[in-house]
């Protein structure tokens, strides 16, 4: 029998994830079929139901309801604690298995396809919301010289910073900041985990935190130049990246959580991908 699952957001029709997932099942030979769930507002748990009775294996999560996935969930993995939202979700009889995969996606990402090490680098982060919450682990293990947050309250970054030194094992210096206390600091790797690019605005940063061969890295994804890239590029930056390759790779680790397999991920990428102009 071909097993079944989904995406459930609301909106849904912009979501990728069916014509990911129905990609990766072609090439690894996988039997399943994935489809797209409209979440009712204030009815994701009864939606979520109906699909767990019909038989449904998993399903990946999308906005509004990554915060009632997480209420939803009877085991969270320590990426969705730890981001406080879940993307993706397993049923196995009455447990819903909770996972959040975008962190790893994002650091598989950068450090697999785009070829750029972590280790040892130094890392910035814009904006401290449930993006950044969910990069911090993955981030961490990667042994960076420096992790800088940067928030434009600035206790918010405190509070996180704090949380990735108290889960962390390894060397990294990792720092809370605000926008105004970046000057004169520049970094390899500068992340924008803000929602400001959703609406064309740019975080309050200096072109000058970008280190000579930086790599300046957009999380939305299919927004082409936003302004965070921009103020890069004029920066003189030539590695820009958006959230695409993100996107295809927590996709990527949840169908090797549900299936057992790991997709090849660079077809979806090619296929997907919005030229940055
Ligand atoms: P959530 O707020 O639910 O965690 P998110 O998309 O993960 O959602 O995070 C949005 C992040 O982008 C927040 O850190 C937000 O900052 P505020 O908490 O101050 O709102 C940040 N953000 C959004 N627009 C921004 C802008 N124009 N400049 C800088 N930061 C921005």
């Amino acid at each position: 029998m071909t097993d079944r699952y989904a995406v459930i957001g609301n909106p849904i029709e912009q979501s990728k994830s069916p014509l990911i997932h129905t990609a990766f099942a072609q090439v690894t030979g996988q039997d399943i079929a994935y489809t797209k769930v409209l979440g009712p507002l204030g009815g994701f748990a009864t939606a979520v139901d109906a699909f767990r009775a019909d038989g449904g294996k998993g399903m990946n999560v999308t906005a509004p309801f990554k915060l009632d996935a997480f209420a939803y969930a009877t085991d969270l993995a320590p990426s969705a604690q730890m981001a406080g939202a879940v993307n993706a979700m397993k049923f196995e009889g009455d447990r819903v298995y909770a996972e959040n995969f975008d962190g790893v996606g994002l650091v598989r990402d950068v450090v697999h396809n785009l070829a750029c090490p972590i280790a040892g680098k130094r890392v910035l982060v814009l904006g401290a919301g449930v993006a950044t919450r969910g990069a911090l682990l993955p981030m961490l293990a990667q042994s960076s010289a420096e992790l800088v947050i940067v928030h434009r309250t600035v206790a918010k970054a405190e509070e996180l910073a704090a949380l990735g030194r108290q889960h962390q094992s390894g060397q990294v210096l990792v720092q809370g900041l605000g926008y105004d206390q970046l000057q004169g600091r520049q970094f390899d790797v500068v992340f924008n985990a803000t929602s400001a690019s959703l609406t064309a605005e740019l975080p309050p940063l200096t072109a000058s935190v970008f280190a000579k061969d930086a790599l300046a890295y957009e999380l939305a994804y299919g927004k082409g130049l936003t302004p965070f890239l921009k103020l890069a590029q004029q920066a003189g930056v030539t590695r820009l990246a958006d959230g695409v390759g993100m996107l295809a790779e927590q996709a990527a680790e949840a169908f090797l959580w549900w299936r057992g397999v790991r997709p090849e991920t660079q077809g979806v990428i090619r296929q997907l991908t919005v030229p940055l102009v």
